[in-house]
């Protein structure tokens, strides 16, 4: 079985295996758990993400409580044998209400987090909001939430790198029934779906048995076009 990737110096080697290392792990070590330094290095990679209009709009759930866990499977159908992962994490995103509606996502990223004053906020935000209705064509909810969800996915993939980075293994989740996870984690107490709805989970720790097929890409000669 893998344990990790080959060690070599040169950066673009390094960070080639990495990417060849990370493989959408379907079966996890129970036992085994990633150590607390090493989550929060990969914390630290999804924080560090670039996002649209810098708003960062995702949060992250850790879901460690196990009634949590099992309600994910029974509920919104994540297989056992992801969810005995070390770690499942939520990337969940901000909704229109919090992004487009009201300033208020907007204002905390600018004046509070990003140190821009606050005296001509309500203009910029007027801006960001004709740049979502006329530059990117967003006609509703639904697509202002996709819009944030996809800049949680850059936190996600950037995430995985890392994590595979430090031999730590990856499975980003789709394959769920949305809405039942969304109701488990709002009836815990830890989502509120006004302001924000899930995006993707993934799990991460070790291995327990190794993919069933190597790693395929389509070659760049048909994925790139110069024009
Ligand atoms: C956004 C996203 C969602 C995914 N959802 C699932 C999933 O729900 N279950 C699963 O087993 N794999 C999931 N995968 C893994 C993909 O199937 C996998 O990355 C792809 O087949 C390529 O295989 P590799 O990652 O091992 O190279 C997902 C991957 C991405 C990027």
């Amino acid at each position: 079985m893998q344990s990790g990737h080959d060690i070599t110096t040169d950066p673009k080697e390094v960070f080639l295996a990495a990417m060849r290392f990370r493989r959408a792990i379907k079966a996890f070590d129970p036992d085994r758990r990633i150590p607390a330094e090493d989550f929060d290095y990969l914390l630290e990679a999804a924080r560090l993400s670039p996002s649209s209009n810098g708003l960062e709009p995702w949060n992250i759930l850790v879901i460690e409580s196990p009634e949590l866990r099992e309600r994910l499977h029974l509920e919104a159908l994540l297989p056992q044998a992801q969810l005995r992962a070390s770690h499942i994490i939520a990337f969940t995103a901000k909704t229109a209400k919090v992004l487009a509606e009201d300033s208020s996502h907007f204002r905390h990223m600018n004046v509070d987090v990003r140190g821009y004053p606050a005296d001509d906020i309500e203009q910029r935000f007027t801006r960001f909001r004709s740049f979502l209705a006329e530059k990117l064509g967003l006609e509703n909810d639904r697509a202002i939430f996709d819009y944030a969800a996809r800049q949680a996915y850059i936190a996600m993939a950037n995430l995985c790198t890392a994590a595979a980075f430090i031999g730590v293994e990856s499975c980003p989740l789709e394959g769920l029934v949305y809405s039942a996870a969304e109701q488990a984690l709002a009836d815990a107490g830890q989502l509120d779906l006004k302001t924000d709805r899930l995006a993707v989970m993934v799990a991460l720790g070790y291995r327990s048995e190794d993919p069933h097929r190597d790693q395929v890409r389509r070659e760049l000669s048909e994925i790139v076009r110069v024009v």
